[in-house]
């Protein structure tokens, strides 16, 4: 049975120590399995997690400083790690086709245009970015959705060592919260309406799913609608939504302002204040609420609004005395303006859209589903360039390698929940949008494409090329 909202407790992931750090950087080793986790109270439920866990554990790396990790794969599925908003060489990316097999692996290899490897391999992150709350999950072609969705997933911040003298709650008051909303069998197992349950041949999921999947119970941090209690005083909050196909509009009860500092790839000029947030999958905001404003004793729900009855709580917390003074701040400015951006040098029109994937019905790019032999796209190194970027239906459209800024929604500025750095827009039905894109330091094969998973799975991916 499921639990009543706001009866478990919540947690943060544990933060994984490196097995080495030296001169070349932190060195970390994560190890994919099969395992089960206790989600709904006394059940045992099979996940595929990073480390065994759902969610995975949170790497933190420094600005600058490189982070190696080696994934081993124990899953009885090939894998591949993306490391979402990372500024990484395309060899570390986590292309779809460049798929880690277990060690062992007697099934066939399929033929696909990628680099193989078994048993286990590195992934090295330069690093060299602005602190930022990233995240990490699975990447395959055709089968993101699914794996996703068992419970591949972790966060991966960096921390600026300069951001310290900026005074943001820290510590435990800054909190990681994954939202993921699943849906459990009676037996405690998780449903995913997958069209191959052996998630090795044929990709998608059977209608009505094909415009995603959606879960019914909310989980933070892996916990269905935890409760936690905090100290009267300011608190970070990184939203992450890691669902694979649900937005959400998320707001306080009773009502308080979500101050924006942050967004997908990093801090803002100016603070924001919301009432509430809309955020797409994989979208990231990291917000200062002040439980100071309460008294000891209050409660206050963090809800969506545009939940139905399981689906609008998220999670609540419980306002305890503050035990002193609170010595954080909102800064006036998190982040510098970024530097002015260069002539642009071209512009491309990209169009998403339903349509017919292999006689299936599926989701395109300029007609085309997913080949990972086909650019879409080849930016030259270096060029800065405009995306206009139109839907038929709501697609959250993520790039890999570049951060983005908005230049304008329809015949509008930025959207309220378009500033800053961003690596994924929210684009809504019919809806046209401008993106800034400049592609710098690293060449070679990336791909964009909407986060909602099963339109990314049945087609909705392209390939650009940096020369
Ligand atoms: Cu979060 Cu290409 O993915
Ligand atoms: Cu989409």
């Amino acid at each position: 049975a499921l639990p009543e909202p706001f009866t478990l407790p919540f947690r943060v992931p544990p933060v994984l120590s490196p097995v080495r750090s030296d001169a070349t950087g932190d060195h970390y080793r994560v190890t994919q399995r099969a395992a089960t986790a206790e989600i709904l109270p006394g059940v045992r439920t099979p996940i595929w997690g990073y480390e065994g866990q759902f969610p995975g554990p949170t790497i933190r790396s420094v600005r600058g400083r490189r982070t190696v990790v080696t994934h081993r794969n124990e899953l009885p599925v090939p894998v591949v790690v993306h490391l979402h908003g990372g500024h990484t060489p395309a060899t570390e990316d986590g292309f779809p086709t460049d798929l880690l097999y277990p060690a062992g692996w007697t099934g066939a290899h399929e033929p696909m245009d990628g680099v193989m490897t078994h048993g286990s391999r590195d992934y090295a992150y330069p690093m060299a970015q602005p602190s930022a709350t990233l995240w990490y999950h699975d990447h395959r072609m055709d089968f993101t959705g699914p794996a996703v969705w068992r419970g591949l997933a972790g966060f991966h911040l960096i921390t600026d060592p300069a951001e310290a003298s900026l005074a943001l709650p820290s510590g435990d008051r800054d909190l990681p919260i994954m939202i993921a909303d699943r849906s459990f069998d009676a037996d405690g197992s998780l449903l995913y309406p997958s069209l191959d349950p052996t998630l090795l041949h044929t990709p998608g999921v059977r209608e009505p799913y094909g415009s995603g999947v959606l879960g019914d119970v909310i989980l933070v941090n892996g916990v269905p609608w935890p409760i936690t209690e905090v100290p009267a005083a300011r608190h970070r909050l990184r939203l992450l939504n890691a669902s694979n196909a649900r937005r959400y509009r998320l707001a306080l009860d009773p009502p308080a302002p979500l101050v924006q500092i942050g967004a997908d790839n990093g801090l803002l000029e100016s603070p924001i204040r919301h009432d509430a947030i809309e955020i797409a999958p994989a979208q990231r905001f990291d917000v200062v609420v002040d439980f100071g404003r309460f008294r000891p004793g209050d409660v206050v729900t963090l809800r969506n609004e545009f939940g139905d009855r399981t689906t609008t709580p998220v999670m609540r917390f419980r306002v305890r005395p503050a035990d002193g003074p609170d010595p954080s701040r909102i800064p006036d400015r998190p982040a510098a303006a970024p530097a002015p951006a260069g002539p642009v040098a071209v512009t491309r029109d990209l169009r998403f859209r339903h349509g017919t994937v292999n006689g299936m019905p599926g989701w395109t790019i300029n007609g085309e589903p997913f080949d990972p032999g086909r650019a879409v796209a080849a930016p030259r190194l270096g060029d800065t360039e405009i995306w206009r970027l139109s839907s038929d239906f709501h697609h959250p459209i993520h790039l890999h390698l570049a951060s983005f800024r908005v230049l304008s929604r329809g015949i509008a500025g930025p959207g309220a929940y378009d500033h800053g750095p961003k690596d994924t827009i929210d684009l809504r039905p019919a809806e046209q949008a401008s993106i800034l894109v400049r592609f710098t330091d690293h060449p070679g094969r990336y791909v964009f494409h909407c986060h909602n998973l099963e339109h990314e799975d049945m087609g909705m991916m392209g390939v650009f090329a940096v020369r």
